[in-house]
């Protein structure tokens, strides 16, 4: 047991009670954090005068060759620490003698870990926003490709009207999109640095918080100490930010599912991003996105269970607080490592265009698109709804699209019908006069595209 605050106790911790309050086994990872931490700290206290230039440049030493060890394994975190602040300062203490013993002169650990978590998780929007690049770019140059690769639309999980591959992935092209903005918006509202509030109130000394804030590259300084220090907000709406891009990960997962089924085939995933069965051999599972969907849940429970912690809190710090690592580091490890898997899997997956426009075609997609034409010929919307509507019936009854219907068939519906509605109703067309804004027509999606090319840089 190593602890910083022994003075005022008589009697030893409880060793049950000294290991349910240590918190080393999960934020040794914010060794890094933690020591850039205090060089800024440091150099500011040494600008200020509150320690001489002999003893900052002993912690600073001192801190770069910790940071130095632990990166190459040298030294490493063990568990006889209470948590990642106590090891760096007795690590340093240990090392350069009494000038470590200054570092914590003007914080708290109560700042302390406001700014190392801060940092912690400003970088990982940093990479969670990298990676949804990558699947961008990916999902671009999948919609590229297939401007003209047709496929049915769905409304219930019922096909609608014919669309295409491009205007579908387009559609999640847009929700990671958004997600990148939500990340935008939470790395600009979260940037300001908590060092310097102390244990809640600020401090006696002379400290300059915005030059530290300024060192660790932050906007500024935060504005109310008490604040500073019991604020986890940034997590909450991260952990946000993080359970609605699983959500979209899920939904097209679950999309991928279906496509790859033996009833769809619209999609085939490549083996080396499948697995098989022990039992039977002919099987080609998609664990991989069946796992993304999976993994979607404890995502969420992350945000339920920060949100809880924090619901009841007086101001400012309260030990529960600790509890906003683990689940936050689980969220971030399970993200991260979703978006590549399965940009990688969406990079490598074959899509069977010929099946995609079989299916579009045999859904009566261009209903719609037949009582279109009426309308154009003058026929009121909802006259030309019923008559699409019992051309529908017959080819149901005699098992046939649209398309298959005689000129005499769908004259025998209506008069207004002419040889001009075979061309009316292909596949080309019914995708191709689509063409208002975001539709899935080639003019259009060629719009979009440009757009989409111009966001991404490419
Ligand atoms: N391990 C603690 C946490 O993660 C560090 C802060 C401890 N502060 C305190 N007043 N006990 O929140």
């Amino acid at each position: 047991m190593a602890q910083l605050w022994g003075g005022r106790f008589t009697k030893k911790t409880d060793q049950m009670v000294y290991d349910f309050n240590a918190s080393i086994s999960f934020d040794k990872r914010l060794y890094r954090q933690d020591i850039e931490g205090s060089l800024a700290h440091v150099k500011m206290l040494a600008k200020q005068g509150i320690l001489s230039e002999e003893e900052r440049d002993a912690i600073i030493g001192g801190l770069e060759g910790i940071l130095a060890d632990v990166e190459s394994g040298e030294l490493r975190i063990t568990p006889e620490y209470e948590d990642i602040h106590s090891f760096v300062e007795a690590v340093l203490t240990e090392r350069i003698g009494e000038a470590g013993k200054k570092l914590h002169t003007g914080r708290s650990r109560n700042d302390q870990v406001a700014l190392d978590m801060r940092m912690y998780v400003r970088d990982a929007v940093g990479e969670t926003d990298r990676l949804l690049k990558d699947l961008l770019t990916v999902l671009f140059r999948i919609m590229e490709k297939n401007i003209d690769t047709f496929m049915p639309g769905f409304t219930h999980l019922q096909k609608a009207q014919p669309v295409t591959l491009a205007h579908h992935v387009g559609a999640y092209f847009e929700m990671f999109r958004r997600d990148r903005s939500r990340l935008a918006d939470i790395y600009k509202r979260m940037n300001y640095c908590p060092l310097g509030a102390g244990a809640l109130a600020g401090t006696t000394y002379p400290l300059d918080r915005d030059y530290t804030a300024e060192l660790l590259g932050f906007a500024g300084p935060t504005l109310n100490s008490m604040d500073s220090v019991s604020d986890r907000d940034y997590v909450i709406e991260y952990l946000s930010a993080l359970s609605t891009i699983m959500m979209h990960l899920s939904r097209f997962s679950e999309e991928i599912i279906l496509w790859n089924s033996n009833e769809y085939r619209f999609v085939e995933i490549d083996d080396a991003y499948s697995t098989g069965s022990s039992i039977m051999p002919q099987k080609k599972n998609p664990d991989i996105a069946e796992l993304v969907r999976g993994k979607t849940g404890r995502v969420y429970a992350s945000l339920m269970g920060m949100l809880t912690t924090m619901k009841g809190l007086p101001l400012a710090y309260n030990k529960d607080m600790q509890e906003d690592k683990e689940g936050t580091f689980d969220a971030i490890d399970t993200v991260n490592s979703c978006l590549p898997l399965f940009t990688g899997m969406l990079d490598t997956m074959k899509f069977n265009k010929d099946t995609m426009e079989t299916s579009a075609k045999n859904g009566f997609t261009n209903a719609t698109d037949v009582a279109d034409y009426l309308v154009n010929h003058g026929v009121p919307f909802r006259d030309a709804h019923s008559i699409s509507g019992r051309l529908v019936l017959r080819c149901i009854a005699q098992d046939k699209a649209l398309d298959d219907l005689t000129l005499e068939e769908f004259r025998e519906e209506s008069e207004v019908f002419g040889d001009d509605i075979y061309e009316a109703i292909s596949m080309k067309t019914c995708v191709e006069k689509r063409l208002t804004k975001g539709a899935p027509g080639e003019v259009a999606m060629r719009e979009t595209l440009e757009i989409c090319k111009k966001y991404l840089e490419l």
